[in-house]
């Protein structure tokens, strides 16, 4: 009898322990319920809508959000409809960019009826007339094809802010010190991280490797003897090891803080010329760089999936110099 009682003690315990987290944990389910349920009931009074506005997803890091901007402010321009972009976005771009386009608060955005509308990463003859008051378009958008028409006003949505250009142009300062006058910079960004695995594993693709680096370096060397290169990445330990600094003639922008990337664009953005691997990042850079561009073309196998969603001629600016990857390594694992 009294091992009986012993063992009840347990189970008792468990009883009041669960009824316990039974009673809170309802308790926050209804009082998140309420919340929500809150959240979604009309304000009163209404705030008026605006007669018609267009925005866009917040998806990915600087470059794609940049493509998302762009695109958004071309297609709402074509179209004749008031752009409008989400808090976070602004957050993203508004840190290194006089961005114009206004804010639509979060309230505002939940009432509005909008109808999603997915964009490929190119401009079709239907963008040019999207007949809905309220269009919120998805997806990655990033071809210089939407908003080309629009490069100056683009450059000058992107233009940086004072401080963070005055950062920028003291690094070349220190860099151009005691190497003379009339120096050219090419920006050289370098995209790895992530990519070094998914290119390979998910694409049937690569990356940039040394020798597209040297490459693409000694085409500005042939053209620009007073070439300086000025190497950002987010993988900088790579790229000391694979690029060839015994010419003098490279500088390795290091990352010195968390907000380095921000960074690295305004840096790149302030050279003259650009190299670039794969990415928005880097198409960004060399776009707002102006000058000439080398990049690295056809990095994947012909019938990668990549291929269905990334149209090279609408990535690429026609002049643009593409140098084409060495695939060799794809095949190098097969059995
Ligand atoms: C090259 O870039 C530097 C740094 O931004 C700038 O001072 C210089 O005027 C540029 N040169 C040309 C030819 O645009
Ligand atoms: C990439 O491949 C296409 C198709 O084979 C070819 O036409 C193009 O010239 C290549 N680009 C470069 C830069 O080699």
């Amino acid at each position: 009898m009294a091992g009986a009682r012993d063992s009840s003690v347990p189970i008792l315990r468990f009883l009041v322990c669960f009824l316990f987290f039974f009673f809170t944990a309802s308790t926050i389910f209804y009082l998140e319920w309420w919340n929500v349920w809150k959240l979604r009931e009309p304000p009163t009074p209404m705030v008026p809508l605006p007669p018609s506005s267009w925005t866009v997803n917040t998806k990915g890091r600087l470059g794609n959000q940049m493509g998302q901007y762009a695109t958004l402010y071309a297609l709402a321009k074509l179209n004749g409809k008031r752009a409008v972009i989400s808090p976070q976005m602004q957050k993203t771009l508004g840190r290194i960019f006089r961005i114009t386009l206004p804010v639509l608060p979060h309230r505002e955005a939940l009432q509005t009826p909008w109808l999603s509308y997915l964009l490929e990463d190119r401009m079709k003859e239907e963008y040019r007339h999207i007949p809905w008051k309220y269009v919120f378009f998805h997806g990655f958008p990033c071809s210089w094809t939407f908003y080309h028409h629009l490069r100056d006003e683009i450059l000058r949505e992107f233009s940086l802010h004072a401080e963070v250009r005055e950062e920028a142009q003291a690094f070349l300062h220190r860099v151009r010190k005691g190497r003379g006058h009339g120096i050219t910079f090419v920006g050289v960004h370098v995209r790895r991280g992530d990519y070094v695995r998914t290119m390979p594993k998910k694409w049937k693709g690569v990356v940039a490797d040394g020798h597209y680096l040297e490459q693409a370096l000694g085409w500005f060397r042939a053209r620009y003897p007073n070439a300086v290169f000025v190497v950002t990445s987010d993988g900088t330990a790579w790229c000391r090891r694979n690029i060839d600094t015994s010419k003098g003639d490279v500088v390795f922008a290091t990352r010195w803080t968390w907000r380095s990337a921000e960074k690295d664009m305004a840096l790149l953005t302030q050279c003259n010329h650009t190299v670039m691997t794969i990415g928005t990042f880097g198409f960004w850079a060399a776009y707002m760089a102006g000058g000439h561009t080398v990049y690295l073309a056809n990095y994947t196998l012909p019938n990668s999936k990549y291929l269905e969603v990334f149209k090279p001629e609408a990535a690429f600016l026609p002049e643009w110099v593409g140098i084409p990857a060495d695939l060799s390594p794809l095949f190098r694992d097969q059995p």
